[in-house]
């Protein structure tokens, strides 16, 4: 995939798929010269006006070339007010379009647009083309855009640079999450991490002994069901110069979530893949980190495991021992990220980083609460809070910050062990996180429940079905702040 600028007029540029996008009210500025008398010669803006096409958000109208202008079809999509929101939206819906048609080279034509919306544009696009059809047949196969051409949009390297490493790690932690359990398992998510080391990045893997001989109790327990063996990854990323921050980023990385002895039931289970879906997002935030080089250290930690019910599976009433010396009875063997977390967020802590984020697939709670496109964001920061929400609108995703009241603590206690992994079925996800917090000691620590917009079940916005790399862009955008 590459970005080119180029000044030359729309009407001229050879491409599969010319998107022009329109504000209200600027319907006639932004097809003028397309509809001249060389052109369309009017033929344009009557079909807008048949087609009832304002610029309103969500709007969009197609028309083959028909040798009127170079590219083979030209695609108007509104984006009503001009917002960065709107623009990077309506990028995505002609990202999905092109996919659909197989468009292989996409001119890009914003309007008047900022460095910002430019970059967002870029990443939304590629967001919308995206597909995971390795298993499709071949000749079902739409090919996805290998160029996209910016026209009229200045020239600035730097949105296209910061858009290209954005868009290779969302594309990663999709990948990763759509990948079937088959193939992504403790040991091959381990290597995706292994994958991304270079002379910036170093990656340490434990094997399944020595995260037991490292007394890590939350993931030897939920790992020892499988036939598949546990790994403890913690990847590191120096910045060439001195660090201007040191943030360490966790995900939950539950392969496979059967539920363990405490099954599932199928359609639960169906989508279980999912549960990596945290640490992709930080695999995938790794490898964006690494092409734009923010002067920030970055500790990126999770383990990988597969919850899974057989003779070895942990048990409820078992009492694990976790890596901070806590005990933790076991209720339900499907609250089984808390505890893969539990111990990545002690081992963080002991870095003593500025900030600790986690993301997790973490509770099916989230997704009743919030649904499909926000994540439910915990911390006692309003710093990081701050952060975080500037970050994730720059990003065009979306968090929402919940409550994290110690009120609910005792719902946590149990009789035999210090705590007990499940806290309920009222508030469950806020318990989930007070849960978690029972294993962090850094001032700054957010925890982010990514299960809704993590996947999709069916096709939201111009998203696909399936993995969407969340939070990769907001993370991205949040270090990237910190090393300025
Ligand atoms: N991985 C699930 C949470 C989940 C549900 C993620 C739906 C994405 C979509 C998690 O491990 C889980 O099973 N949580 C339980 C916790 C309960 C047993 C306390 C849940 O949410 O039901
Ligand atoms: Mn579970
Ligand atoms: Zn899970």
């Amino acid at each position: 995939m590459r970005h080119v600028y180029s000044s030359s007029p729309a009407s001229a540029l050879t491409a599969d798929l010319l998107v022009v996008l329109v504000p209200v009210g600027g319907v006639a500025g932004a097809i003028a010269a397309l509809d001249d008398a060389q052109h369309y010669n009017g033929a344009l803006a009557q079909v807008l006006v048949d087609d009832e096409f304002t610029g309103k958000a969500g709007q969009s109208a197609s028309v083959p070339g028909l040798g009127r202008v170079a590219a083979k079809r030209v695609l108007l999509v509104g984006v009503g007010a001009g917002s960065d929101t709107e623009v990077a939206r309506a990028a995505g819906t002609a990202g999905n379009e092109a996919r659909k048609r197989g468009a292989k080279h996409i001119g890009l034509a914003l309007g008047a647009v900022s460095d910002a919306a430019t970059r967002g544009a870029l990443e939304a696009l590629a967001e919308g083309n995206y597909r995971f059809d390795k298993y499709k047949a071949e000749a079902s196969r739409k090919a996805p855009m290998d160029t996209v051409t910016l026209l009229g949009a200045g020239d600035d390297p730097r949105a296209v640079a910061l858009a290209e490493a954005g868009i290779a790690g969302q594309i990663l932690a999709r990948d990763l999450v759509n990948e079937q359990p088959a193939e992504c398992y403790p040991e091959s998510l381990a290597r995706a991490a292994e994958n991304l080391a270079n002379d910036r990045i170093t990656v340490e893997v434990w094997d399944e002994v020595k995260i037991k001989a490292k007394g890590m109790g939350g993931i030897t327990g939920v790992g020892q069901g499988s036939a598949r063996p546990a790994r403890f990854v913690h990847a590191i990323y120096q910045p060439a110069g001195p660090a201007k921050a040191h943030v360490a980023l966790i995900g939950k990385g539950v392969t496979f979530d059967s539920g363990g002895l405490s099954l599932k039931p199928n359609d639960g289970m169906l989508t279980m893949r999912c549960d990596m879906a945290g640490a992709a997002a930080v695999i995938g935030t790794l490898k964006a980190l690494a092409a734009i080089q923010p002067n920030v250290r970055v500790d990126v930690i999770f383990g990988a495991v597969e919850n899974m019910p057989s003779g070895t599976s942990y048990k409820l009433g078992d009492i694990l021992k976790m890596y901070n010396g806590k005990t933790v009875e076991v209720h339900n063997t499907d609250a089984e990220g808390r505890l893969v977390l539990a111990d990545c967020l002690t081992y963080a802590s002991q870095l003593k980083p500025d900030a600790i984020i986690d993301l997790a697939t973490l509770t099916g709670a989230a997704v009743i609460a919030l649904g499909d496109w926000y994540s439910a964001l915990y911390t006692r920061s309003d710093e990081l809070n701050g952060q975080l929400q500037t970050a994730a609108t720059g990003a065009h995703e979306a968090v929402w910050r919940m409550p994290l009241p110690d009120l609910y603590k005792d719902k946590l206690k149990a009789d035999w062990g210090d705590l007990k992994n499940v806290g309920g079925r009222a508030a469950g996800s806020i318990t989930a996180a007070l849960f978690l917090s029972e294993f962090v000691t850094c001032d700054k620590w957010a925890h982010v429940d990514i299960a809704g917009p993590a996947f999709m079940d069916a096709p939201l916005m111009h998203y696909v079905a399936g993995g969407t790399g969340t939070m990769v862009r907001t993370l991205t955008r949040w270090i990237e702040r910190l090393g300025e």
